[in-house]
């Protein structure tokens, strides 16, 4: 990486204000919660219920959310698996940035492959990539259909849609596992920041 960005004649610039001093200023460090599940799990929902909660504590954090960004940024992407893997990449990128900002930054992307979320967490550092697995059987995911897109998928007008005729990939050591269909989304919240507070992220309430 280092010896390619040489031969583009780039160099990397470091920041005079640090990670250390935004942290004094925020009162609270920057990370990245990455949510991870099937279409309809409830990614975006908690997300927006962690925000919520974030936010009432005057904690400063930003949700990149799948559908929102593919209007914008990773509009010239689709779902073959090259495609997921650049969209996950860019995203990344992103979260990183803001968690380099002092952001809680939360992603909600479906994100199924396990080696693409390997290399965000590789990216950050230790303890800033927090990987939580929004776990909700197919079936309740297919029932909710909150967005009409598995029926559709069922008729074949979608092809490579996950969890029908594409994979996704369950996390193997998650820092956390809701079960959106066995908890409420206030349990399910609660368990988010619990962690957060058990890490140091953000202060206990
Ligand atoms: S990811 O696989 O690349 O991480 P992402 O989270 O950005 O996916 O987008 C998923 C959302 O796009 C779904 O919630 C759904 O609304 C929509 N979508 C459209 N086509 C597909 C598809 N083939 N597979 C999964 N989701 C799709």
């Amino acid at each position: 990486m280092k010896q390619d960005a040489e031969n583009r004649n780039i160099v990397w610039h470091p920041h005079q204000v640090t990670k250390e001093d935004r942290t004094k200023l925020n009162g609270h460090g920057g990370a990245i919660l990455w949510f991870t599940g099937l279409s309809g799990s409830g990614k975006s929902t908690l997300a927006n219920a962690v925000e919520s909660v974030l936010f009432e504590r005057r904690l400063h954090s930003f949700i990149l959310d799948g559908d929102n960004i593919r209007h914008g940024l990773n509009k010239d992407l689709g779902f073959s698996p090259k495609d997921r893997e650049e969209n996950i990449r860019r995203i990344g990128e992103v979260a990183h940035l803001f968690a380099q900002a002092g952001l809680i930054a939360m992603t909600a992307f479906i994100s199924p492959y396990k080696s693409d979320r390997d290399k965000v967490r590789a990216l950050a550092a230790p303890k800033e990539f927090i990987e939580v697995y929004v776990k909700c059987n197919l079936e309740t995911c297919e029932k909710r259909d909150t967005k009409g897109l598995y029926k559709k998928a069922r008729a074949g007008q979608i092809p490579e849609f996950t969890g029908i005729s594409a994979p996704y990939e369950e996390p193997e050591a998650p820092e956390l596992v809701v079960h959106t269909d066995q908890e409420s989304l206030e349990e399910s919240a609660a368990k988010v920041i619990a962690y957060l507070e058990s890490q140091g992220i953000v202060p206990k309430k």
